[in-house]
């Protein structure tokens, strides 16, 4: 709730580290950390000498134009480099650096080394395509290694990529090329989802009919599935030919800090989605930093962070933080549940993953077939686990950490945006853990929740989510789009703060929950309220799987809470559960919680990253349009 009328939700508990994780971990004094942060000029910069530049900055930090921000001003450096050539430098060269694995146990390891020629052989052959320094290339590849060889050929010779999700359809797929004009376009025979094949170069094909700009493209053979490329055009070419003969090796192109790395397209609730773009030593900087601290990277440890490279989640801690830190990184396609729902367990225990990245849709949907799973999988080769996307529901993350954790692994509820480019809520190993928060600003970082005047709120008060200074993976704007970066972000709040979209509360440690998105945000009788408690509160039943909840317009009270729940299986709902369920959420919530209907559905609109989308249920409800619905599951 936003109100300080009800609390009672909280989960109480505070699970603190033991003293193993103490031990190991690269942060041991967290006070200490975040007084070194206070100053985030020389924090970051201290942290920037962790890679090899060509040329060092000038300037930290440039807050001449703001909101336009510059970090690390009129430095040279490479991110491939630094993640990839660094190691084949050094006694990590023969280490795997990625493992990748499928839903049909198969898998494929390149070392520091076997990555660094495929890398360098992309590159040239990029080059050769006529790609240059600023050039847009388009991704539309399953997870598979050629992805993450073609991300980092394109950083390598400073081609700016755009991946896009595997997943969408023709049309969204069809926006987000034209609007990066990409030149080139890399995709793949097909991509396993739950037994079957999906076609890409298909939707591909179709897509380009509509996308001009684009002059080749490159199929990778990924499944088998046989398919037609037309080589006579000279415009298709297959991956393997096309590198081919290259030579192994291709200069690195010397980045200025600022120069773009990448844009990622993330969807706004009403018109066309945003092109996020990202810059190069602030990024890497970020990211690296942030997951060798929060997921205490150290020698040895096999990470594996279950985002797809589609979203921020895969290029920050699936590709360019893991191979920032040196680490091995495992890339999965698949499904949590397929063949069965013990499938990710399985590959926690078959490779022994150290510390496993994942998000609450994942471990709801798990919940749901109980704890025999787990218990089936050796998992003690578990360390740290963490989550990312959505509020993690306290229930949820008390199942993942009594049953999959079983009590001895801290787990990373990270609280961060695409915007953001890097973890800025969460605790660190160390920290004392309350289920349900991503506790607080990490060192380096400051977030702070006010009021419309900009005002922080008294603990206890719900408020807007705030960043108050700049931080170094920040986005630099929006792709072609300067006045909506401002208008959406640097305007309505007061004192030049970056509004993150979100609301929340402080508790009195100061933790921040996360109430929901501020469009989500409900209006009882004058009191505003987060959708996630109320969702909380329901998934807290024993009946209750998942929960999505939106305001109903009232003549009355505004909005009353119309509530759509998945039940577990073996529930029907009759009234007695529904009185139930009114009366569990009423006693967790108090009265603020004015429950309408309550509706029983098989599933809920959910975008492809998992999140629900409650706008989806409102506009049905409403009888409006349904709006941007690109990035809608099904
Ligand atoms: C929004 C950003 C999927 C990659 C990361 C998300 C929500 C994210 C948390 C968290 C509560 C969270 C917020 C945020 N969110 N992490 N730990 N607890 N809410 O990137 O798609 O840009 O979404 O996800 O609402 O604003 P994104």
């Amino acid at each position: 709730m936003v109100k300080d009328t009800s609390v009672l939700l909280e989960e109480k508990r505070v699970f603190k580290a033991n003293y193993r994780i103490v031990e190991e971990a690269h942060v041991k004094n967290w006070e200490a950390e975040i007084e070194k942060g206070k100053d985030p000029v020389s924090y970051w910069a201290e942290k920037a000498e962790q890679f090899e530049w060509f040329k060092k900055w000038d300037k930290v930090l440039d807050e001449s134009k703001k909101p336009f921000y510059k970090w690390f001003t009129k430095g040279k450096i490479n991110l491939s480099y630094n993640a990839v050539d660094r190691w084949v430098s050094s006694d990590k060269r023969n280490q795997v650096a990625v493992l990748y694995a499928n839903e049909h146990g198969e898998e494929r390891k390149l070392t520091y080394y076997e990555l660094y020629r495929e890398v360098n052989k992309m590159a040239n052959a990029l080059k050769n395509l006529g790609v240059k320094k600023g050039d847009t290339v388009s991704m539309y590849l399953p997870m598979c290694t050629e992805l993450l060889v073609s991300m980092l050929a394109c950083t390598r010779i400073g081609a700016v990529h755009s991946v896009v999700y595997s997943g969408l359809s023709v049309g969204a797929f069809v926006e987000r090329m034209n609007d990066a004009n990409a030149k080139v376009l890399i995709t793949a025979d097909g991509t396993y989802r739950r037994g079957k094949i999906i076609d890409l170069k298909k939707i591909a094909d179709e897509a380009l009919l509509q996308c001009p700009t684009i002059e080749t493209v490159v199929v990778v053979k990924h499944t088998g599935n046989p398919i037609k490329i037309s080589e006579l055009s000279g415009r298709e070419i297959f991956y393997e030919t096309l590198i081919d003969g290259e030579s192994d090796d291709c200069p690195v192109e010397e980045m200025d800090a600022e120069d773009p790395l990448f844009i990622l397209y993330t969807s706004g609730s009403t018109g066309k989605p945003k092109g996020v773009l990202h810059t190069t030593a602030g990024y890497m900087v970020g990211v690296a930093t942030t997951l060798k601290n929060i997921f205490d990277i150290h020698n040895g440890d096999l990470w594996w962070c279950t985002g797809d490279v589609g979203w921020i989640t895969g290029h920050s801690y699936s590709i360019y933080g893991p191979l920032l830190l040196g680490t091995t990184t495992l890339i999965y396609e698949g499904a949590p549940d397929y063949p069965d729902p013990g499938a990710w367990w399985n590959i926690v225990e078959k490779y022994g993953v150290t510390k496993f990245y994942t998000a609450p849709t994942a471990i709801r949907h798990l919940m749901r077939y109980g704890s025999k799973y787990p218990n089936l999988y050796n998992l003690s080769s578990l360390k740290i686990m963490g989550s990312v996307g959505e509020p993690m529901n306290p229930e949820a993350w008390m199942w993942l950490y009594n049953k999959v954790g079983k009590t001895k692994i801290p787990i990373m509820d990270t609280w961060w945006q695409t915007e953001t480019g890097m973890h800025m809520i969460s605790p660190l190993p160390i920290s004392p853990l309350k289920p349900g928060t991503p506790t607080l600003p990490i060192p380096g970082v400051d977030a702070d929740v006010v009021d419309e005047n900009g005002n922080s709120v008294p603990l206890g008060k719900g408020g807007y989510l705030v960043i108050k200074k700049p931080w170094p993976a920040m986005f630099r704007t929006l792709y072609k789009d300067e006045e909506r970066f401002v208008d959406s972000y640097w305007k309505e709040i007061p004192g030049g703060v970056y509004n993150a979209g979100d609301i929340a509360r402080k508790d009195e440690d100061g933790y921040i929950w996360i109430q929901g998105r501020s469009d989500d945000v409900l209006n009882i009788a004058g009191h505003r309220v987060g959708t996630s408690e109320v969702e909380s509160a329901f998934v807290s039943h024993p009946a209750v799987a998942e929960c999505a909840v939106i305001g109903k317009s009232d003549p009355i009270k505004g909005h009353v809470i119309k509530s759509f729940v998945i039940l577990k299986e073996g529930y029907t709902l009759n009234t007695n559960l529904i009185e139930d369920l009114q009366k569990h959420v009423r006693y967790e919530l108090g009265p603020v919680a004015v429950l309408g209907e309550i509706k029983q559905v098989d599933q809920l609109p959910k975008t492809r990253s998992g999140k629900i989308m409650r706008r989806i249920l409102r506009a049905q409800e409403e009888g409006e349009d349904l709006g941007d619905t690109s990035t809608l599951e099904d």
